[in-house]
C-alpha cells in the first residue's frame, strides 16, 4: 500500500523538510517587476502565495506561505504596454529592424543565464505549483532545448530567406517580419514552459513582448527578471503580475496589442479577444482546453492500454492539457480494464513533490480539489461509482484519484475538463459511441486509439482525423516531440504550435520586389554589395 492510512500524514512536518529541495529564500517577497529596462518597485497590494506542499503540525495540516507577489493595476499593465510599443517604434525600433544573427545573440545570452537560475526554479516548481522533481527537470530543460531548438529553426528559415525569387520576370526578396506588441499568457501547469513556447519565438522574431505569468506559478518567473533586464534592449521583454481582469483587459482594450498568445480556458481566450476593439489587427494563438478520449478496442492489449491510460491520465495528477480525461473500453474487456486501472493507480506513490519515485502530488490550491470533489459528487449522484480504493479520499490540498464507472452524458465530468486526477471509464459496445462523442464535444485536440487489427484500425483514423488534430496509436495523448505540430479544433486552439511553426505565427510575410529591369537589378545589387539594408540582404547565417 503506497498511501498512508490518514492522508494527513502525506505531507512533512516542518523539521522533515529536506533542505536541498526547499527554496534558498523563503518567504519569497516579490516586490518588482519589469517594464523598460528596468526593475521597478511596487508597494502597492501583493497576492499571497500559498504552496501546494502544506505542513503538517501535530493533527492539523496547514498550508505554507511561499511569499507575495505584486498585484499590479491598469496603471502599471498601460505602462508596460507603452514601453512594447516604444520598443518596437512602428516596426523601426532597434530590436524589430536588429539582424537575426544579432536577435540570436541575444536570446542565446539569456538562455545561458536562465540554465544558471534551474535550481532555484525547479524548487519553485515543486514548491509553488507541486509538480515532482523529475517532472520540474524536465520542465526546465525542455525549455531550454526549446529555445535551442528555436535558434537553430530560425538559422534554417533565415537561410531559405536569404535567396531571392525570380518569377514571371519580377525578382523577389521573402522574409517574415514581426507583427509588434505580443502579449503572451501562460498556464499553470507548465507555467515556465509554456509561456516560453510562445514568447521566446515572438522575441527572436523581432516582436516586443507583455508577458504575464499565471496566477500560480508567477515567483518562479523572479529569479529570470534580472536575466531579462540585461539580454534584451529596454523595453523589449515587460512583465505584468497580477488579475488578469485588471491587467490583461485593459491592455486588450487599447488596441494596443497587436497578438496574443495564450494558453488558458477559452472562455478566458473569448473574453480577452472580444476585448480587442479592432479584431482583424489581432493574431491569436491560443491552446485551450481538450477532454482527449482513449478508445480502448476489444483487441487492445490490455497490459500497455492500462500503462499508458494511466500514465495519459494521471501525470502532473492529470494537470496537462493533453492528458486522456475519459476513457472509452469497449465492454468485453471492461471489467479486466477497470482491474487493471485500480491495480495501477494502487502503484502509484502519492507524496511530496521532492520524494523519490513520487507520482501523485498535492494539487496547487484547495479550490482544485474542491472542484474535483464537486465533479465526483455528481457522478456518484447520477449512478456511478468510484471504484479503485480510497479513490476521491482527499485531505486539505491533496485528492486520492478515482476511477470513476460508469460515466454517462448528463454527468458533468462526460462534458467537462477536469484538468485533475479523476479517470471517467465508459463503457462501449460499437466503436461509432465513442466517435459520436468526439465530434459532439466542444473540443478537438487529440485522441488515443487501443488495438491491434489494421482494419479495424484505419477505420477510426480515417473519421477522427477531421475531428482532432493528432490522432496517437496505442500511445498517450501528448503534445512533444515539440517539432510536431500542437494544435487542436474546435475549443481547443487556434494556430499551431511547434518550434517551427511558432516562428511563423509571430511573423508575417512581407517581400520587397521589383520588375527585373536593368536598373532594377542594379539598384538591388547596389544595395546588397554594399550591405545597405538588413531585409534586403543576402547574408547567410551558419
Ligand atoms: O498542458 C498541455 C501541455 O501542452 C501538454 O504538454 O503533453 O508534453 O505534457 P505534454
Amino acid at each position: 500500500m503506497t498511501l498512508p492510512a490518514r492522508l494527513a500524514d502525506l505531507f512533512p512536518r516542518e523539521a522533515d523538510l529536506p533542505a536541498e529541495h526547499v527554496p534558498a529564500e523563503l518567504p519569497l517577497e516579490q516586490r518588482e517587476y519589469l517594464v523598460d529596462g528596468a526593475l521597478r518597485r511596487w508597494e502597492g497590494p501583493r497576492q499571497e502565495v500559498l504552496s501546494p506542499v502544506c505542513l503538517r503540525a501535530g493533527d492539523a495540516v496547514a498550508p505554507q506561505r511561499l511569499g507575495a507577489y505584486p498585484l499590479l493595476g491598469r496603471r502599471e499593465a498601460m505602462a508596460a504596454l507603452a514601453a512594447a510599443r516604444r520598443a518596437w517604434d512602428e516596426g523601426r525600433g532597434r530590436w524589430p529592424t536588429l539582424p537575426v544573427a544579432a536577435r540570436i545573440e541575444h536570446v542565446e545570452r539569456f538562455a545561458l543565464r536562465m540554465v544558471e537560475h534551474r535550481d532555484t526554479i525547479v524548487r519553485l516548481l515543486m514548491w509553488e505549483i507541486g509538480k515532482t522533481l523529475p517532472d520540474a527537470r524536465k520542465e526546465f530543460d525542455r525549455t531550454v532545448d526549446y529555445i535551442r531548438d528555436t535558434v537553430d529553426a530560425l538559422k534554417d528559415l533565415d537561410r531559405v530567406s536569404s535567396r531571392f525569387l525570380i518569377e514571371d520576370g519580377i525578382l523577389a526578396q521573402v522574409r517574415r517580419a514581426p507583427l509588434g506588441a505580443v502579449l503572451c499568457m501562460g498556464p499553470y501547469n507548465y507555467p515556465l514552459n509554456e509561456t516560453f513556447t510562445t514568447l521566446i519565438p515572438a522575441l527572436i522574431m523581432g516582436n516586443c513582448v507583455v508577458f504575464k505569468p499565471p496566477r500560480l506559478g508567477v515567483l518562479l518567473h523572479r529569479p529570470l527578471l534580472e536575466a531579462f533586464r540585461d539580454c534584451f534592449p529596454p523595453g523589449v521583454v515587460n512583465t505584468v503580475t497580477g488579475d488578469g481582469r485588471e491587467v490583461a483587459g485593459p491592455l486588450m482594450a487599447s488596441g494596443g496589442v497587436d497578438a496574443l498568445a495564450f494558453i488558458g480556458s477559452s472562455r478566458v481566450a473569448d473574453l480577452l479577444k472580444s476585448q480587442h476593439p479592432r479584431p482583424h489587427r489581432l493574431r491569436s494563438v491560443l491552446g485551450l482546453e481538450a477532454k482527449n478520449p482513449a478508445v480502448v478496442l476489444a483487441d487492445a492489449d490490455l497490459e500497455l492500454a492500462a500503462a499508458e491510460c494511466l500514465l495519459g491520465a494521471l501525470s502532473f495528477n492529470g494537470q496537462r492539457c493533453t492528458a486522456l480525461k475519459i476513457l472509452f473500453v469497449h465492454e468485453s474487456r471492461l471489467d479486466e480494464m477497470l482491474e487493471r486501472l485500480a491495480a495501477g493507480i494502487a502503484e502509484l506513490r502519492a507524496g511530496m513533490p521532492w520524494q523519490e519515485g513520487v507520482r501523485l502530488t498535492p494539487l496547487p490550491e484547495r479550490a482544485a480539489v474542491d472542484y474535483q470533489a464537486s465533479l465526483l459528487a455528481d457522478a456518484v449522484a447520477k449512478g456511478a461509482a468510484v471504484v479503485n480504493p480510497r479513490g476521491g479520499e482527499a485531505c486539505a490540498t491533496y485528492i486520492h484519484p478515482a476511477l470513476v464507472h460508469p460515466v454517462a452524458s448528463g454527468m458533468r465530468l462526460y462534458a467537462e475538463e477536469q484538468f485533475g486526477p479523476l479517470v471517467p471509464v465508459l463503457p462501449f459496445r460499437d466503436a461509432a459511441e465513442p466517435v459520436r462523442f468526439v465530434v459532439e464535444s466542444n473540443y478537438g485536440q487529440q485522441v488515443s486509439l487501443f488495438g491491434e487489427d489494421p482494419e479495424r484500425m484505419a477505420r477510426l483514423i480515417d473519421p477522427l482525423v477531421n475531428q482532432v488534430c493528432r490522432v496517437n496509436l496505442n500511445s498517450q495523448c501528448q503534445r512533444g516531440p515539440d517539432t510536431f505540430p500542437f494544435t487542436g479544433r474546435k475549443d481547443s486552439a487556434e494556430g499551431t504550435l511547434s518550434v517551427s511553426d511558432a516562428l511563423r505565427v509571430f511573423t508575417i510575410r512581407t517581400l520587397v520586389a521589383a520588375k527585373g529591369t536593368p536598373a532594377n537589378k542594379a539598384l538591388v545589387t547596389g544595395i546588397l554589395r554594399e550591405r545597405r539594408s538588413d531585409f534586403l540582404s543576402t547574408d547567410f547565417l551558419l
